[in-house]
């Protein structure tokens, strides 16, 4: 698997590993397994969160198994890690106060075993705070070592770009990431989002990402498991022809409608208006986990992915 350079410089596979649910309902050992062939196949990026899978457990064994992981593996240097504050645990930690942000980032590291992260994300905005306290606190990280660069998740797209301009008014550092949900299927434009988390990806904020030269990182991408399986499918996603054009697109290259649904974001930035956007995906099952992962190495043609867009 080549790797890709993003604009902020951070040099990453063209697809990321979705730790969320180890050491939870992904049990360690089943954990490893798919952090190790990952690593194998030539992956690097690994995303986790200071709250994953407090739903599950306490919310600290994502990253206590990932830095358990790094460290009976030494692979730190092979391994770009990414993690985020802001949301909530147990009813604490939600928020993106100066505190918060200096609290967490040090339980992160404790608990990843690192003394850096190389993309620190705010999980979700906080209209309490105000930005400038948030940017401002973010790049004291960045000043400090402890963070290599930042990103959001779960913003408006303008409150997103109006992080950025605060960072720039006080000469502190952007988001140059964004992670939002986002996969080949369109939603269901009559349902209201269940909450601003969560929200589906849309046109306009492609088409910002795209101008800006901001990559995508694009959760929930395989469609929580429903390219494989129709009862695993969100409801507020729309099946019906595209994804039956999707799925016999896979039944002719002899791959799975996962790895296509894979191919399709990785080759998505050779079309206009579409950002670099980075497949992140998660599995309990390497055989799952690397079926999906065939995708980053298929090139699909112009035709096919004007095929895909069209359908
Ligand atoms: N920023 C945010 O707010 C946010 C929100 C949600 C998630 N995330 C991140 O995104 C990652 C992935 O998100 P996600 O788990 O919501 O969605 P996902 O990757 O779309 O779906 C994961 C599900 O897909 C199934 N699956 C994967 N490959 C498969 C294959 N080839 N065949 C059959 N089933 C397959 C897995 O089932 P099996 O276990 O049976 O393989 C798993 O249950 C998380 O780990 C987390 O890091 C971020």
């Amino acid at each position: 698997m080549n790797k890709i350079t993003l604009p902020n410089t951070l040099t990453v596979s063209p697809a990321a590993l979705g730790a969320m649910n180890f050491g939870t309902t992904t049990p360690r050992d089943a954990a490893f397994a798919i952090l190790d062939a990952f690593l194998d196949a030539g992956g690097s990026f690994i995303d986790t969160s200071n709250n994953y899978a407090h739903w599950a457990g306490t919310g600290d064994e994502s990253e206590t198994t990932l830095g358990e992981w790094l460290a009976a593996r030494r692979c730190r240097d092979r391994v770009i890690l990414a993690t985020k504050v802001g949301f909530d645990r147990h009813g604490e930690g939600a928020g993106l106060r100066a505190a918060q942000i200096e609290h967490w980032v040090n339980e992160s590291l404790r608990k990843l075993r690192t003394d850096y992260i190389d993309l620190y994300y705010a999980h979700t905005d906080d209209y309490d705070t105000p930005l400038e306290e948030t940017m401002a606190a973010f790049d004291r990280l960045v000043r400090a070592g402890k963070v290599r660069h930042l990103g959001g998740s779960n913003y408006d797209t303008w409150r997103f770009a109006e992080a950025n301009a605060t960072a720039a008014a006080q000469g502190g550092t952007p988001f140059t990431v964004m992670q939002q949900r986002f996969t080949y299927l369109h939603p269901r434009a009559d349902l209201p989002p269940k909450s601003r988390f969560n929200e589906p990806t849309g046109r306009e904020r492609l088409r910002y990402l795209a101008d800006k030269n901001i990559p995508l990182v694009a959760y929930s991408c395989l469609a929580k498991g429903g390219y494989a399986a129709d009862e695993r499918l969100p409801a507020d996603l729309i099946a019906g022809d595209r994804l039956a054009f999707l799925r016999s697109m896979a039944a002719e290259k002899g791959v799975s409608a996962s790895a296509l649904a894979v191919a399709w974001m990785t080759n998505l930035h050779r079309c206009a208006g579409f950002p670099r956007v980075i497949p992140l995906f998660a599995s309990s099952r390497v055989e799952h986990f690397l079926d999906s992962l065939r995708g980053v190495d298929l090139t699909l043609t112009d035709e096919e992915m004007d095929a895909l867009n069209r359908a």
